[in-house]
């Protein structure tokens, strides 16, 4: 199975709130970002093997100004201001991701709103080894 899933309702959350309100998230919910900088979600990530990942963030954002977000692991910043930008509504859901290198064992992904507007709404990180995402070679 590829991917490890971590629904951003069980993660840890400062300055924003779980709802249902919105269709479309997998779980039972997503977060919805305070609309203030410095909201955050943070996931624990067990990582079976040192490595680089690929941290896909699955969210909505129903307006049309960007909602970025820095992303840190383990405090150290991985992308500054990266985008979410608009999806057309609060139900169109997609993803957006980084690569990170991860240690062994447990890792804190943060994803921190850096403008006024706070975050979009998250549903989800999914962190997946490359070896796991892309096809064999011969
Ligand atoms: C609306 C929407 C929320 C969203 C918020 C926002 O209130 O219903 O789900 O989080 O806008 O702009 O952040």
């Amino acid at each position: 199975v590829a991917g490890n899933d971590h629904q951003a309702e069980n993660a840890t959350v400062s300055q924003g709130a779980v709802e249902s309100n919105h269709a479309g998230f997998t779980g039972t919910g997503f977060v919805n970002y305070d609309n203030v900088a410095g909201s955050y979600v943070e996931f624990t990530v067990d990582a079976a093997t040192a490595g680089n990942y690929r941290l896909a963030f699955r969210f909505a954002n129903g307006t049309t100004a960007d909602r970025p977000m820095d992303i840190a692991v383990n405090g150290v910043p991985v992308s500054a201001g990266l985008s979410f930008p608009g999806t057309g509504a609060w139900t169109t859901w997609v993803e957006k991701s980084v690569t990170a290198g991860l240690v062994a064992g447990a890792n804190k992904v943060r994803a921190t709103a850096t403008t006024a507007g706070g975050g979009p709404n998250l549903d989800r990180l999914s962190a997946t080894a490359p070896a796991d995402a892309e096809p064999p070679t011969a």
